[in-house]
């Protein structure tokens, strides 16, 4: 998946629509960026963020949205993908005007766009939002929405991480292995307390001293080592990179001790090839998008009214598609990450092609 700066040549993107919004008096400045809608609404977050110009802004719309629709197709939901970006400080810029600006834009789309949070944008922003378009996801329990996405997306990197588990070992369990967990935040923390019920033995790091507290205080049994740099070099079978994007670069893979990477962090490849080096180490990479959509699965509930546990089952069969996805990269004698690419066209061409049969 690459990155695109411009819309001059359609071919180059794919993208379906792309809209610019503007409202001056508010000063919003809104980019949404539909990829697909092949499989149903395209779903994705909103990003608020001070891009350092509008193609910056416009390339990461681009790249976010096609990625959603690789995570919505492969997350087995009848959602489209989609992104938008709000181009601005948030500290600045965020106020109960412009989000409401920005919700009329969203609901004049007609249920093309369902939004969700990302970074720079909350639950309660989301309630907000909803306060002008019915075409929003991620609100608040209070209002019928969907709460903390992390729950889920912690469970669903945890059925990732046992089918990975499998393909290795044998067993789809990581009970008895050390699992390495950079960065303690929601996901994280949720993500620990799974291992350790599995009878994993935990080794995490985090930047955030509270974050180093929480554990003492609630697991100590889980070893804190310095950084991720430590980490990477330590004697652990699983690395779980839960902090942010290009964990795997170019000095981590080489360092790297554990047989399997799994983990939340969105864009874990520092650059395209780095899959290669993985696989070239013989280490196993259930890829992030997949392993990681249990989030996305839990806000796009709330299209059909927000009930946690089938949003649980549906995140449980990343299992399933991780071990899908596993088996047809040996099959097919690539990388995981790029079979994972070809299932979700696969998914887009095939179930979207039924659109064609027509019914009235
Ligand atoms: N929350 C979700 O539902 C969700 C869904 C899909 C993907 N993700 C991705 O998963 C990752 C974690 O999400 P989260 O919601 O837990 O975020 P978070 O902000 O709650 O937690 C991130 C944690 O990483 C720590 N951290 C930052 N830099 C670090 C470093 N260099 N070394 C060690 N620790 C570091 C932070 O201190 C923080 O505790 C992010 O990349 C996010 O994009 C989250």
């Amino acid at each position: 998946m690459g990155v695109f700066t411009s819309l001059d040549d359609p071919s180059s993107t794919g993208h379906e629509q792309v809209v610019f919004c503007q409202d001056t008096q508010t000063g919003l400045r809104a980019i949404i960026g539909i990829y697909s809608t092949a499989l149903g609404p395209a779903l994705g977050g909103t990003r608020f963020y001070p891009y350092a110009s509008e193609e910056a802004a416009l390339a990461d719309v681009l790249d976010l949205s096609r990625g959603m629709a690789y995570k919505n197709a492969l997350a087995g939901l009848d959602l489209g993908g989609g992104k938008a970006v709000i181009w601005g400080d948030p500290d600045q810029l965020k106020s109960e005007p412009l989000l409401r600006a920005y919700g009329r834009f969203v609901e004049s789309l007609n249920g093309r766009y369902y939004t969700a949070c990302d970074v720079g944008t909350y639950v309660a922003d989301m309630d907000v939002i909803a306060r002008e378009t019915r075409f929003v996801t991620g609100r608040s329990v209070e209002h019928g929405g969907a709460g903390d996405s992390s729950v889920l997306t912690a469970w669903g990197v945890f059925q990732g991480m046992r089918a990975a588990a499998e393909h290795v070992w044998g067993a789809p369990t990581l009970n008895g292995r050390r699992v390495g967990v950079a960065g303690l935040g929601k996901v994280g923390k949720h993500l620990t307390r799974h291992l350790l019920d599995d009878h994993a033995e935990v080794v995490a790091t985090d930047v955030d001293p509270r974050a180093r507290e929480w554990v003492r205080a609630n697991h100590p049994q889980v070893e804190l080592v310095d950084d991720a740099a430590a980490l990477v070099a330590a004697d652990i079978d699983v690395y779980a990179p839960c902090a942010l994007g290009g964990a795997l670069d170019d000095d981590t893979v080489p360092a790297l001790r554990a047989k399997v990477v799994a983990g939340a962090a969105n864009n874990q490849l520092a650059h395209p090839g780095i899959e290669k080096l993985l696989a070239d180490r013989g280490i196993l990479y259930a890829p992030d998008y997949v392993v990681n959509a249990g989030g996305v699965i839990q806000v796009a509930d709330e299209i059909e009214g927000f009930n946690f546990e089938r949003a649980r089952l549906r995140a449980t069969r990343i299992y399933d598609t991780t071990r899908q996805i596993l088996r047809l990269a040996d099959d097919e004698g690539v990388p995981p990450a790029v079979a994972a690419d070809r299932l979700a066209e696969r998914r887009m061409a095939e179930v979207g092609r039924l659109r064609t049969i027509h019914l009235r």
